[in-house]
């Protein structure tokens, strides 16, 4: 099965944007994000387009320069639903009217409904909405009738003849909670097919890289992450004993994470061979402190490392990445010209561009969760799905000073001590598990006593935080006689360690992460 229809959501620059596909993914329907400024005919190149969004934006629709409609969207009969500047943009090109608001609305509202309507299917006569706007509409263009108002301004308008409607409120963000439906009712309405499934994709997809390598071999970094474990199994499940996969593993891993990655993929089929260039990686890290310096040295030897072990396999022309939707976004492809500013990571898999291959990215239109989805689907274990982030260079960015093979080996059993306690909380409730959490080792001596002796040794640090996408994260408020118990086990137990202290630092100000 092929992909055999989409929703086009216009992306007019609101920080909401990937959210509206999201839901639209969420509920059955493939859709994707794409720049306003190209005509009809470029949109519509390719898989055939049910129903167009246009989202919300920055700008005020009369303002010079102001972006505008595909030129020939309004001919095209497709269904329209406009959010926002979506909806003042639509007002404005159909021949209706948009003024400046008094004052800007921004938060809770109650939107009332006094039109029935397909789009309010499933709803009650008031509901809750999220505003966000300094414009409104203040005459309908012809054809269209309201269909909803809050206190202060028009909350919905519609025309049922074209099928064109929109919404001055985000019904994609979850201060709606009638939103996931809005967009329902909507794409059901515009006639969508709700079969975006992972078992579709999978479908699909296999069929896609079948017929993009061909006979060709193909070679794939593994680092033991959900993406990059998908997407081998996905290319395996597709073309075979022609994948080979490399795990390069570079000593910078978790206590016995090097013999769990080897097992998880080794039962799933795949022809995994582990580099072992430990001694490498630790070699190029010696006497280096300097936290960039460090993530050079790894991406560096990374890279070369890399390179002997493809040139030793022979002719390969395809190199798999799991490049997911938000890196696509991000970089500017795929229809999308706007590049948004999203924090960056170096990234030990992180190869030159001037490696000859050519790329398979099967999880391109993915995003995390899909990722996931898909990876159940193809009955990978749910331990490896659910990993926590680990970042790229590894233990190397938690060994604060000199990343030497002695004081790993302190940081991976006090690390190991940490997740084993903390694997122990419940998924939901008060005292839920954090989202992230590890121990990082710091190059600062403190006296303690340890039975009847003077100890003189390293601090190690307990991270634990909650956050939904990394980009802010809140200190995980764990339990004092936890917190006891981590101490005394750590002390305890990891030869090397004088004391244990807690980070309570949130982010911002702080990182995740120590280096
Ligand atoms: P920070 O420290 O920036 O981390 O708050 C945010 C999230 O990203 C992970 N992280 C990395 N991941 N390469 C990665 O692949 C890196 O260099 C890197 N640095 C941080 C970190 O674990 C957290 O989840």
């Amino acid at each position: 099965m092929q992909i055999e229809e989409r929703v086009v959501v216009l992306d007019y620059g609101s920080q909401y944007n990937l959210l509206i596909v999201r839901r639209l993914r969420e509920v059955g329907v493939y859709a994707e994000l794409l720049d306003p400024d190209q005509s009809w005919d470029e949109l519509r190149r390719g898989v055939p387009i049910r129903a167009v969004i246009l989202s919300g934006g920055p700008n005020s629709v009369y303002e010079s320069g102001a972006p505008t409609l595909p030129k020939g969207l309004l001919e095209a009969g497709v269904p329209l639903l406009g959010i926002c500047y979506g909806m003042q943009l639509l007002a404005k090109e159909l021949g209706g009217q948009v003024v400046a608001s008094t004052r800007r609305e921004y938060g809770p509202a109650t939107f009332r409904i006094h039109q029935a309507s397909p789009l309010w299917q499933g709803l009650q006569e008031n509901e809750h909405c999220w505003m966000s706007h300094g414009d409104q509409v203040f005459k309908l263009p012809s054809g269209f009738e309201s269909l909803a108002s809050t206190d202060t301004a028009l909350a919905a308008m519609g025309d049922e003849k074209r099928k064109i409607y929109a919404l001055q409120f985000h019904p994609e963000v979850t201060h709606t909670p009638s939103g996931v439906r809005i967009l329902k009712n909507f794409v059901e309405l515009a006639g969508c097919q709700f079969n975006w499934t992972a078992g579709n994709f999978v479908e699909a997809s296999l069929a896609e890289i079948a017929r993009q390598v061909g006979e060709d071999r193909v070679v794939c970094a593994i680092s033991g992450g959900v993406d990059s474990t998908v997407a081998a199994v996905l290319v395996h499940r597709a073309i075979g004993a022609r994948l080979t996969c490399l795990f390069v593993d570079n000593g910078l891993l978790r206590q016995d994470e090097g013999d769990q990655v080897m097992e998880s993929l080794s039962v799933l089929g795949l022809d995994v061979r582990r580099v072992q260039a430990q001694e490498r990686f630790l070699k190029g890290l010696a006497g280096v402190t300097d936290p960039e310096k460090k993530r050079k040295k790894i991406g560096e030897a990374f890279i070369r490392v890399f390179e002997e072990q493809v040139a030793a396999l022979g002719e390969v022309p395809y190199l798999v990445q799991g490049t997911l939707y938000p890196d696509v976004i991000e970089s500017g492809q795929g229809g999308h010209k706007k590049a948004h500013n999203i924090k960056t990571h170096h990234n030990v898999g992180g190869l030159p561009e001037d490696l000859k291959f050519k790329l398979v990215e099967p999880l391109r239109q993915l995003f995390k969760d899909e990722v996931r989805r898909v990876g159940r689907e193809l009955g990978i274990d749910s331990r490896l799905l659910e990993r926590q982030p680990f970042p790229g260079p590894g233990m190397a960015v938690r060994c604060l000073g000199e990343v030497r093979e002695d004081r790993l080996v302190v940081l991976r059993a006090a690390d190991a001590i940490v997740r084993y306690e903390l694997d122990k909380l419940p998924l939901e409730g008060p005292g839920r598990r954090p989202w992230q959490y590890f121990a990082a080792l710091l190059p600062v001596k403190s006296v303690g006593v340890q039975g009847d002796l003077r100890s003189y040794a390293e601090v190690v640090v307990v991270r634990a935080v909650y956050s939904e996408d990394a980009m802010t994260a809140q200190v995980a408020d764990l339990d004092h006689s936890l917190l006891t118990r981590l101490a005394t086990r750590i002390v305890n137990e990891v030869a090397g360690v004088s004391r244990v202290v807690y980070d309570i630092t949130p982010k911002p100000p702080g990182t995740i992460e120590w280096e």
